[in-house]
């Protein structure tokens, strides 16, 4: 018989093996890293302070109550950290115990680390390994699902939640990261679907490989459920903690500031000349946002999917600033159903979490079409419109080229409440390009080509914006980030507050 001293001692030895080194072995031999590895390399050294490392689970069925069937902690790893000596919740599903599947008991340890992570005010993230729903388990393991959508929707907003699938997510599984804020994948080992394949097959008789129905690749350039996808477990984690780096750690946190060895008011002589002579020419927007951020850093989200809208974090001055920009060199950088929704959700997501917004605008308008109509751009474009509008955080915006119709009137303009709104020399705002407004306006008509250049004459520049204060000033391209800089400095004490409401209403 062992006594209590030595039974603690050999829990925790247990618990520390998962499911067994011949498990282990299996996992590293797919190129993926143990719950625990993963842990250590996302948390700051000796920072996780571990909970739940006796919970077992407590099915009776199919022999599941044998010893030999129960693992101390169970199939995932809970506790708290420091990221970069912040603090932040975490969960790490373990593959080597019963795939990582949920149980009752794997769902109550979730759940604790989400609601302290609520209550103290700290995000969350959560390592997703798991074959699904602990089948042995039933409806325990359903009910452990929803208990954790419940948190997952009551923290959204509250505090940062961020998904790194890591290995298998399928089933009903898929919707805990679907309602976090971000899901990063690791490429060729992890995959995330409603139903897998072989269900696929059977109802609707489509071949299709799990890395096709539900890869990193599919999910970050087609489908949009996932925002970045990484080379591996390794790249994945490091890419987290510095993503992490960009985040308050909840909604009554301010953005965070890092110290910052780029001068505010550097003057960037590259953007006098960026915006190409033609104004049908395309250049890179990017550009532009590294040129401008503090040392050109800029973490994209989504940067394979609807790239005709750039958005992602930087920083002005060591403080956090989400960016959205149009994106001239695919597709013109209109708007179109996927560049919207994606550009809604990231400024909402700033807007929850005091992150400031600065707006690069070289739109021409909406992409038309029937294949956009009958998809519903109107109530997606709406997304975008409506996100911008409700917006309280400090908003800048310029213009360095089109701001052609409606879609001008939703990139954060003047009239959305934008704080700052600049033009740069090149911008042009106006119902429409010339081409189009002239054969609307003077169909039909003779000398085309005069009316033509009326048209421009008159709209393709800044001043009529400028004239009636829809734009604040018409700056020098090079002076933009000091310009930038100097604005978030003294919006940092803006207080702009909507009226109350039991929760708005946006167009889904
Ligand atoms: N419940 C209980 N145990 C599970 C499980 C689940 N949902 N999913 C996997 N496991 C167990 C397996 O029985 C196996 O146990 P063992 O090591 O004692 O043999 C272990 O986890 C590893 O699974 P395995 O199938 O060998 O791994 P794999 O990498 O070949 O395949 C999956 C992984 C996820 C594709 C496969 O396990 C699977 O299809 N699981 C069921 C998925 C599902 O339908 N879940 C329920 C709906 S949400």
């Amino acid at each position: 018989h062992l006594s209590v001293k030595e039974r603690i001692d050999e829990k925790r030895k247990m618990a520390l093996c998962g499911g067994g080194q011949q498990r282990i072995d299996a996992q590293h031999k797919k190129g993926k890293l143990t719950a625990r590895e993963r842990l250590d390399l996302l948390l700051d050294p000796e920072s996780f302070v571990e909970s739940d490392m006796f919970v077992e689970h407590r099915c009776s069925d199919f022999g599941m109550e044998q010893d030999r069937n129960k693992f101390p902690g169970d199939s995932v790893v809970t506790g708290r950290g420091r990221i970069n000596g912040r603090l932040v919740y975490v969960f790490s599903q373990d593959f080597t115990v019963f795939g990582g599947s949920l149980s009752g008991a794997h769902a109550q340890k979730i759940c604790k680390i989400m609601d302290q992570a609520m209550m103290v005010g700290a995000p969350v993230i959560g390592l997703n390994d798991s074959g699904g729903a602990r089948i042995q388990e039933g409806v325990d393991s359903l009910a452990g699902y929803a208990d954790i959508f419940l948190r997952n929707v009551m923290a959204s907003g509250v505090v940062p939640q961020i998904s790194l699938i890591m290995g298998p997510c399928a089933g009903g599984a898929v919707y805990s990261p679907a309602l976090t804020d971000f899901t990063f994948m690791v490429k060729d080992t992890s995959y995330l679907f409603i139903t897998g394949p072989d269900v696929v097959k059977s109802v609707t008789n489509e071949d299709v490989t799990q890395e096709e129905l539900g890869g990193a690749k599919t999910h970050t350039t087609v489908s949009g459920v996932a925002h970045h996808a990484f080379e591996d477990d390794v790249e994945a984690l490091l890419n987290v903690r510095e993503f992490f780096n960009f985040l308050p750690l909840s909604n009554q946190d301010a953005a965070p500031i890092r110290e910052c060895h780029d001068s505010s008011d550097r003057i960037v002589h590259s953007l006098d000349t960026i915006v190409p002579f033609e104004t049908t020419k395309a250049y890179d927007m990017l550009d532009i946002v590294k040129a401008v951020a503090d040392e050109g850093d800029f973490f994209e989200i989504m940067p394979n999917y609807a790239k005709n809208i750039v958005v992602g974090f930087a920083r002005m001055n060591g403080r956090t600033v989400g960016i959205v920009g149009n994106q001239p060199k695919v597709a013109s950088g209109c708007l179109d159903i996927n560049s919207s929704v994606k550009g809604a959700r990231f400024v909402r997501f700033c807007d929850a979490f005091n992150i400031p917004i600065i707006t690069f605008v070289d739109v021409p308008g909406f992409l038309p079409g029937t294949a956009q109509e009958y998809g519903g751009i109107i109530r997606h474009g709406a997304k975008l419109l409506y996100a911008f509008a409700e917006a309280t955080v400090p908003k800048i915006t310029i213009i360095t080229r089109k701001a052609y119709g409606g879609a001008y009137d939703v990139m954060s303009s003047k009239h959305l409440r934008g704080d700052v709104n600049y033009a740069w020399p090149t911008a042009e705002v106006a119902v429409m390009g010339a081409k189009g407004a002239v054969q609307i306006i003077f169909r039909g008509k003779e000398n085309q080509a005069e009316a033509e250049a009326e048209y421009v004459e008159k709209f393709a520049n800044p001043f009529p914006a400028a004239l009636r204060g829809f734009v604040d000033d018409i700056i020098e391209p090079s002076t933009t980030r000091k310009r930038i800089c100097r604005d978030l400095e003294v919006l940092a004490s803006k207080k702009q507050i909507n009226p109350w409401k039991k929760h708005a209403n946006i167009p889904l």
